[in-house]
């Protein structure tokens, strides 16, 4: 008998960048659990996927901003498998308006601090109690060079920016039990969540400013969330990774976002 699987669990695996990291986990020998809140055929279209490819997933249905949803599937993944080894807490829990601060409404300010914070918060609780008794695991955060962006979509960016210091205090109490936590932070990637706000003219916008001279695809994202929750990776914690196309190295010479949006 070969060695049990490693176990990757991915919140908001149904579609865009959550979708690719599930199959490029499933092409690195992980058994993937594929997590989506409502898209339940898009989810299994993802499973399907992985095992075209050869390896082995299954879709699991739970609101990860709700703690006790989070609770149940935890336990089942664990009932299950007796192992998680990676997380990626990706879902994107409240699609970001890109409003300028003078036209947010509190209620829709709130809404994206607490949707992005309650989705990571329950699941990298939970998580981390399984990888504190297993002593190993990779917590992996997506967040947003929005963070940084002022102007852009204030909800956002503060959701974001929070995110950002709470994983470090994630990291802080992984590494007592072998776990390291690290942060990805994206520019521009091209999927459903982005799809609207990526006019002809912002897209020019931003690929004018990538020193590459591209936006990030999701296969790129995936890609770099698999390097980073692998054991290679396993001396960094703490850390945030940006990955943007180089649109950081020109922003910084030539204005931020705020023009485009305020
Ligand atoms: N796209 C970009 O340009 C970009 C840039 C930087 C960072 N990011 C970050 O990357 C992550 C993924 O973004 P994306 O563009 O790939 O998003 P997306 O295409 O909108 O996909 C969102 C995924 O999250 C799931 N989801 C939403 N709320 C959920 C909940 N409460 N519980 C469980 N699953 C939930 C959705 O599942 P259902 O369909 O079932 O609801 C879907 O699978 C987000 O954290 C986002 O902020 C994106």
């Amino acid at each position: 008998m070969g060695q049990p699987k490693r176990v990757a669990l991915i919140s908001g695996a149904s579609r865009g960048i959550g979708a690719a990291t599930a199959r490029e986990m499933g092409r690195r020998g992980y058994h993937v659990v594929v997590n989506y809140r409502n898209s339940a055929g898009p989810a299994e279209a993802v499973v399907d996927a992985i095992e075209q490819d050869g390896g082995s997933a299954q879709a699991a249905r739970a609101d990860v901003c709700d703690g006790g949803q989070v609770a149940d599937l935890v336990g089942k993944v664990y009932a299950e498998h007796g192992r998680i080894d990676a997380l990626i807490c990706n879902a994107n829990t409240v699609n970001p308006s890109f409003l300028p601060f003078a036209e947010v409404a509190w209620e829709a300010f709130a809404e994206k601090i607490n949707g992005e914070l309650a989705g990571v918060f329950h699941l990298s609780q939970r998580v981390l109690a399984v990888m504190r008794e297993q002593r190993s695991g990779r917590i992996v955060f997506i967040s947003s060079t929005a963070a940084d962006h002022i102007g852009m979509a204030v909800a956002h960016s503060t959701a974001k920016a929070a995110l950002n210091t709470f994983s470090r205090h994630v990291a802080g109490v992984g590494a007592q039990y072998g776990v390291t936590v690290n942060t990805v932070a994206f520019g521009a990637v091209r999927t459903e969540a982005s799809g609207g706000a990526f006019q002809e003219d912002l897209e020019k916008y931003l690929t004018d400013r990538s020193v590459l001279a591209r936006l990030v695809e999701p296969e790129d994202a995936a890609r770099t969330v698999a390097l980073v929750a692998d054991d290679h990776f396993g001396a960094a914690t703490g850390q945030l990774i940006r990955v943007d196309g180089g649109f950081d190295v020109l922003d910084a010479q030539l204005g931020r976002l705020a023009g485009f949006f305020s």
